[in-house]
């Protein structure tokens, strides 16, 4: 693995990039950082060059704020050029998943396929754009800890072992409370995207996690007819963080997708 740095806008942006081939980026989400993908990654199919940015605010990379999804997406094709590639297949897990599609409708030449995990193409309701916008408010007065202790547990499938949570919940303390706050407020100004999953002609993965409460599976099921082309893998024993609750399972669903991305762009 090799870390990497982008100047976008005067702010420091780092990402991590392994292999060597076409490219698939996969961006994480909400509070994380590239290490959420340290055990996906060794188990990804070698031919190819995976890039892992860090979003502003998260990991090493500067925070930014206010920041909005279009800015994330614009920051990717930076990245994306800075390795001096035209095509990928793009990966998003969550808020990624957000910045994958504004990706996908800004630069649609360049997308060979979607990977939506557990994310989705909706835009918030009034009541969660409210919810996030108090919970920006909360953090901004009080600091991150009291959100956290109440939102990390929620990400992860009751089965799921406390060793998970608390490792988890180490990574995303080290983000710092105004890239949280801004980042919630990117959500809540986020555009639909359902009408670009509808045109889409390139594959769409669909990754679920069975007892995810944060995006219920069968709320994340109505999409999967809008693509022409999808892949559906449903995760039976994940909550909302696949990568780290199953990560051999989400591995092998990118593995074959991104095959199935390789077939249908041949
Ligand atoms: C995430 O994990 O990125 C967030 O839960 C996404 C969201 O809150 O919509």
């Amino acid at each position: 693995m090799q870390r990497k740095t982008v100047l976008f806008h005067n702010k420091l942006v780092y990402y991590n990039i392994s292999g060597s081939g076409e490219a698939i980026l996969i961006i994480h989400g909400f509070g994380a950082n590239a290490q959420i993908w340290e055990n996906v990654l060794p188990m990804l199919d070698a031919d190819y060059l995976y890039i892992v940015p860090e979003l502003p605010g998260s990991g090493f990379s500067e925070v930014v704020s206010p920041v909005s999804i279009h800015y994330m997406a614009e920051l990717m094709q930076v990245i994306l050029f800075a390795e001096q590639k035209n095509a990928c297949v793009i990966l998003g897990h969550s808020m990624g998943g957000y910045i994958a599609l504004q990706f996908a409708e800004m630069f649609p030449d360049i997308v060979q396929g979607i990977g939506l995990i557990h994310s989705h193409a909706y835009a918030d309701d009034e009541a969660k754009k409210i919810s996030r916008y108090k919970s920006a408010e909360f953090i901004e007065r009080n600091g991150s800890s009291i959100f956290l202790d109440e939102f990390v547990p929620k990400m992860f499938a009751e089965s799921t072992s406390k060793d998970v949570v608390n490792y988890h919940r180490k990574l995303i303390d080290n983000t710092p409370t105004e890239g949280l706050a801004a980042d919630l407020q990117a959500m809540a100004t986020r555009q639909d995207k359902s009408n670009l999953l509808s045109r889409f002609q390139k594959p769409v993965l669909f990754m679920m996690g069975a007892k995810d409460t944060i995006m219920p599976l069968e709320f994340l099921l109505k999409q999967a007819p809008l693509p022409k082309i999808a892949q559906v893998e449903i995760l039976n024993n994940s909550g909302h963080m696949s990568m780290i609750e199953q990560p051999e399972a989400c591995a092998a669903a990118i593995n074959s997708f991104i095959d199935f991305c390789k077939t249908k762009n041949q």
